[in-house]
């Protein structure tokens, strides 16, 4: 399974405009909205929860919603975001007490599951749950804000995973998210990441109040 899914990360939208936002992203190719969850406590910033994500929901979004949970603890959000309407739920292992059991919790609960790799966080968490993933996502930048620079070790680090993946025989995704641009996403995907977060390059891109401002950069990517 390797179609390449964008998902723009909703960061970096107009937060006063929201819903708006979300459907012009999506109506100009979005695949997935990557929903970016911050808590001032294992990241250094305080962005959105649960009852955002349900708000899309109530407001008529269908597509898949990625929630990237940068919080410490997991799992009690875990559950509210089940609940919330999420499709796909990661966490980082290094703010989970109990691993297996975040990953069961969501999996029990009806979403795919996976795990986020900070830049200097190796991938041998994946040695004993990799039956337990949909997805790896692999952080490019340090967690806690848009728009900063791609560390290019993490291409190695794509292939890493992506021979840990295909010698599985199971079916990931490979999620890369951080410094992605219309001039890099190619080696990204040479690299073996399918899954595409994009922030800044999204949602910075076109102007004003156009509802369609969207619809170049994402045929850029
Ligand atoms: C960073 C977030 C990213 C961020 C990416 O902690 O996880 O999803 O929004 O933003 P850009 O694409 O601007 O690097
Ligand atoms: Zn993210």
């Amino acid at each position: 399974n390797r179609d390449f899914l964008i998902a723009p990360s909703i960061l970096s939208a107009d937060f006063a405009r929201l819903g708006e936002e979300v459907d012009n992203v999506l109506a100009s190719g979005a695949d997935v909205v990557h929903f970016d969850v911050m808590d001032n406590h294992y990241v250094p910033n305080l962005t959105i929860g649960p009852m955002v994500c349900e708000a899309l929901r109530k407001h008529g979004v269908t597509a898949p919603i990625d929630a990237h949970l940068m919080v410490k603890p997991v799992d009690r959000l875990i559950g509210d975001f089940i609940d919330a309407g999420a499709s796909y739920i990661t966490f980082h292992p290094e703010a989970s007490e109990h691993i297996d059991r975040s990953l069961q919790l969501i999996r029990d609960g009806g979403c795919k599951a996976g795990l986020v790799f900070n830049p200097a966080t190796p991938l041998s968490y994946l040695d004993y749950v990799m039956d337990k993933v949909d997805m790896i996502l692999l952080m490019s930048v340090n967690p806690g804000f848009g728009g900063q620079a791609f560390i290019p070790g993490t291409l190695d680090k794509l292939r890493e995973a992506r021979r840990r993946i295909d010698a599985s025989g199971l079916d990931i995704r490979l999620e890369i998210d951080g410094g992605v641009k219309v001039d890099n996403v190619a080696e990204i995907a040479r690299a073996g990441a399918d899954t595409f977060v994009a922030g800044s390059a999204v949602f910075k891109a076109g102007s004003s109040t156009d509802p369609n401002r969207y619809d170049s950069v994402m045929r850029a990517f």
